[in-house]
């Protein structure tokens, strides 16, 4: 059986756990490749709801081991924080399994993400502030510690000693901060050792060998395409790679194994913090579908900008990605609107353009060519086929198959697990 990867396909909170939930039992390992806890899922199984951010939401699924690979940033005590958390509400946490080539988020990192937004001013990234961009800049610096270099003290202290040198002149000299002391840190880190150790493996190897073996494995991606690194409207976006490419550097695995791509769309579109946002409703709409869709943040609570379904967004998402599946959750949000907009193409100065500009200002300033498609009344949180959907709806779901580049093998229809109606399997 394959690698299967799952990303959000628009800026992140998309429902990215109603995928992993769909694939449930089919699944042996899941795997959280990218970012840290600035990722917020939220689960519903029956009456428990379940808010996650380091782990991946697979961690709920009975009998799946699940692996924090070497492209995540861990704030340790975050990590046991939630399994501490999990495991007072019953979930079985043991077979958790950490890379040791992670690397870890200090109270350095954290102060950082908050002094350099604070004096960013106007210009500020909306981060949410765990520390996230400050870890990974360390790791691209070679000035990182790793899971690995807390089992070995005089390591570890020298490193947090050439973290620190730089960083207590920049907290001191620019930012009127109080310099943080090695030995702080150095106690703080080693603090987890022992907790850590019957944790830690070398997760490639690992996922290699289960590979071999005909396991499955799910890449379960933190953030989404357009907050990527590399793809997403930077500067406006999170600290790592978030597309499924990086499933394969963040864990380890040839990009070969990789046999289907997920990718998770709102009916809508949401977004955290700044950044471009084509098909942003300022208006009572966008508070109907931020009140209806219950659109604020897991991780920071901060109310989630919202609008009408990007096209292009997708298509480009579809690309990036290598998407062999959409999975389009929230449908059930747009129940009782009379008409739904969706942008299909975008207005750059006077000419239209069909894809996402690859110009950031053109980005900026695009503004949505729409279509209007005819809503219906009906509740269809019950729907579980898709001829239980109303024929508006169906007409909505397979509008936006044509247009956004990939089919859209399941539909959301509300936030508990089993809400959802499967038209192909995603593993075939
Ligand atoms: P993630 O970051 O992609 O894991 O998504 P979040 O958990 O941040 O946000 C998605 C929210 O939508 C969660 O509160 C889910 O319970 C909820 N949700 C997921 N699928 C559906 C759906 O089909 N309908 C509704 N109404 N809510 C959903
Ligand atoms: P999930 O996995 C939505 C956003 C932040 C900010 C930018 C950079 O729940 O979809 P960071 O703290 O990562 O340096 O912030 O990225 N952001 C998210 N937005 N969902 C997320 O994760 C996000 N993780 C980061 O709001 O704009
Ligand atoms: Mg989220």
């Amino acid at each position: 059986m394959p690698a299967i990867v799952i990303v959000g396909a628009q800026w992140g909170d998309e429902g990215k756990g109603k995928a992993t939930d769909l694939l449930g039992s089919r699944i042996d390992y899941v795997v959280k490749f990218n970012g840290g806890n600035n990722a917020g899922h939220t689960v519903v199984i029956g009456d428990e709801k379940y808010a996650l951010h380091l782990l991946p939401s697979g961690i709920l699924t009975d009998g799946v081991v699940p692996v924090i690979a070497n492209g995540v940033v861990i704030d340790i005590e975050v990590l046991f924080h939630e399994l501490a958390a999990l495991t007072a509400r019953g979930v079985d946490v043991s077979k958790l399994v950490v890379s040791a080539n992670a690397h870890v988020i200090t109270q350095y990192h954290r102060t950082l993400d908050k002094v350099t937004e604070r004096f960013l001013g106007k210009r500020q990234i909306g981060t949410t502030g765990r520390g996230i961009g400050p870890s990974y800049a360390d790791k691209i610096n070679r000035v990182g510690i790793r899971i690995q270099d807390l089992f070995d003290e005089n390591i570890l202290r020298q490193k947090v000693e050439g973290a620190l040198h730089q960083k207590n002149q920049l907290l001191v000299k620019l930012y009127n901060r109080r310099a943080i002391s090695v030995d702080e840190i150095v106690a703080d880190l080693l603090s987890y050792t022992e907790r850590l150790r019957p944790l830690v493996a070398d997760t490639g190897l690992l996922l290699n060998q289960a590979l071999d073996a005909g396991k499955t494995v799910l890449f379960e991606g933190g953030q989404a395409t357009m907050l990527d690194v590399d793809h997403g409207t930077y500067p406006f976006v999170t600290s790592s790679s978030s597309t499924a490419g990086g499933a394969s550097t963040g864990s380890g695995i040839g990009p070969g194994r990789i046999e289907r791509v997920i990718g998770i769309v709102k009916a809508y579109t949401t977004r955290v913090g700044s950044g471009p946002f084509p098909t942003e409703l300022l208006d009572e709409s966008g508070e109907y579908l931020r009140a209806k869709g219950f659109e604020f943040g897991t991780t920071t609570g901060r109310p989630r900008r919202t609008g009408w379904y990007d096209a292009p967004v997708a298509r480009y998402s579809a690309r990036v990605n290598g998407v062999t599946d959409f999975v389009m959750t929230k449908l059930d949000v747009l129940s009782g609107l009379e008409k739904i907009p969706v942008c299909v193409a975008y207005e750059v100065d006077g000419v239209r353009v069909e894809e996402v500009p690859v110009s950031q200002s053109d980005f900026h300033h695009a503004v949505p060519i729409y279509e209007e498609f005819p809503g219906w009344q009906e509740d269809i949180s019950a729907a579980r086929s898709f001829d239980d959907l109303p024929r508006n709806a169906q007409d909505y779901v397979l509008a936006i198959e044509a247009i956004s580049g990939c089919r859209i093998s399941a539909i959301g229809v509300g936030p508990e697990r089993d809400a959802i109606v499967v038209r192909h399997d995603l593993l075939n």
